[in-house]
């Protein structure tokens, strides 16, 4: 049997709120076992966040170059393998470039970097020192989402020509940031989340589960970055036009003003003779709709799925699995992978660091050419 991938954890300390996703993803399967950490920004709590995880008192370290020092001394069969990012933006290039340089693959959380000079050098980095980096765009882990890229990717909807994409929230329509609210705060400020902001946060899982389930590549777009609340300094709502290579179109919102709106992801793709809509607050449903106007509602876990779908779900249908599941099919491709020593995102099931530069690359665009017309997109 494959032990576990050992793995130690830079963010996701007390009070934080995607580290736990994370830990709770990686032991679904026993994909990994959490061995050290470096849990928050402040050293004291760090030390304190480790041990309410239980960890050893000798692996819970206040820094993450402590981390990274400490774990690289212990005996290989002890060691941690694998580092896992789970801090704002702006703390993911740094430890990811040193976690590499010192031997260990990489989990990271989107979007991956900043700067695009930051993002090509981890996929540089990754190349080089033949590390995993799996980048935990988690909406691709879903059974029915895997179902519809293969679906397109099969040809049963005909020549893709159309894709509306948008991720609605509505937890950013007061300035939250003036209340301290943790994670409203950093994402509302440039410096610690890049230039985007509900682009950046959001839209950067938009751009992916477009990109994955269609397979198009972004040639030109026109985009509308805006901060609604006032005396905001980064875009809380967004609205992109894309045109795809090959002829087709599409339009991606990002919105975090959206009032009403909890995580209101919904995919649509037309093709010409079909169309597929999946809704992430409904995610064990795929709607398939023919020309001929036949609406079908495949389910999670029904018989004639494909491999992709099936392998990914766990229970039955009509037992709901979600986020955390999703997550996990994540966790367990890159395990696999790190098993492995091969940093394959097709084969092994996850977005890798090119996916993650494409996303960050798009991110910066899309802000930077706000009302500006149509802009190509470099690659
Ligand atoms: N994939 C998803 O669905 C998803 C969902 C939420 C957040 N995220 C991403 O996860 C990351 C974290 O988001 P969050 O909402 O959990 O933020 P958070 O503010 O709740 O937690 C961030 C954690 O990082 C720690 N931290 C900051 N600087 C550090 C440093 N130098 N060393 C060690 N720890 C440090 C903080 O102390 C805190 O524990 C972001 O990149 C965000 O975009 C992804």
């Amino acid at each position: 049997m494959t032990q576990p991938i050992r793995y130690g954890m830079i963010g996701g300390g007390r009070d934080a709120f995607i580290g736990g996703v994370h830990r709770m993803a990686a032991r679904l399967d026993d994909s990994m076992t959490l061995v050290a950490g470096a849990l928050s920004s402040t050293p004291k709590k760090a030390l304190a966040s480790g041990l309410d995880l239980g960890l050893d008192s000798n692996r819970s370290y206040g820094t993450w170059n402590d981390m990274l020092v400490g774990e690289s001394m212990l005996p290989e069969s002890e060691r941690m393998q694998c580092v896992v990012i789970v801090t704002p933006n702006n703390v993911h290039h740094a430890p990811a470039m040193a976690a590499m340089e010192a031997g260990f693959h990489v989990v990271c959380d989107k979007p991956m970097t900043c700067t695009n000079a930051e993002a090509q050098a981890l996929v540089d980095t990754a190349k080089r020192t033949h590390r995993v980096f799996a980048v935990t765009y988690n909406y691709t882990g879903y059974p029915m989402v895997r179902q519809a890229r293969d679906m397109v990717h099969a040809g049963s909807i005909g020549r893709v020509r159309k894709v509306f994409v948008e991720y609605l929230q509505g937890w950013l329509a007061t300035p939250l940031e003036g209340d301290g609210q943790k994670q409203a705060h950093w994402r509302t400020d440039p410096t610690r989340a890049g230039a985007g902001g509900a682009m950046g946060d959001i839209g950067s899982h938009a751009e992916n589960i477009m990109s994955f389930v269609t397979g198009l590549e972004v040639e030109q777009f026109c985009s509308d970055a805006s901060a609604i609340v006032e005396g905001r300094a980064i875009d809380d709502d967004t609205a992109v036009l894309l045109r795809f290579a090959g002829g087709a179109r599409g339009v991606l919102c990002a919105s975090q003003v959206c009032v009403g709106h909890r995580n209101g992801l919904t995919l649509r793709v037309y093709g010409e003779t079909g169309s597929l809509t999946w809704q992430q607050e409904h995610p064990d449903q795929l709607h398939v709709c023919s020309l001929e106007g036949h609406d079908t509602t495949l389910h999670r876990a029904d018989a004639g799925l494909c491999e992709a779908a099936a392998n990914a779900t766990r229970l039955p249908g009509g037992h709901g699995e979600a986020f955390i599941e999703a997550f996990a099919n994540i966790y367990r491709g890159a395990a696999a992978a790190m098993h492995a020593d091969r940093d394959d995102g097709e084969a092994f099931g996850y977005q890798t660091a090119a996916d993650g530069a494409r996303g960050v690359r798009f991110i910066n665009a899309v802000v930077d050419a706000s009302g500006q017309g149509w802009t190509a997109l470099e690659g």
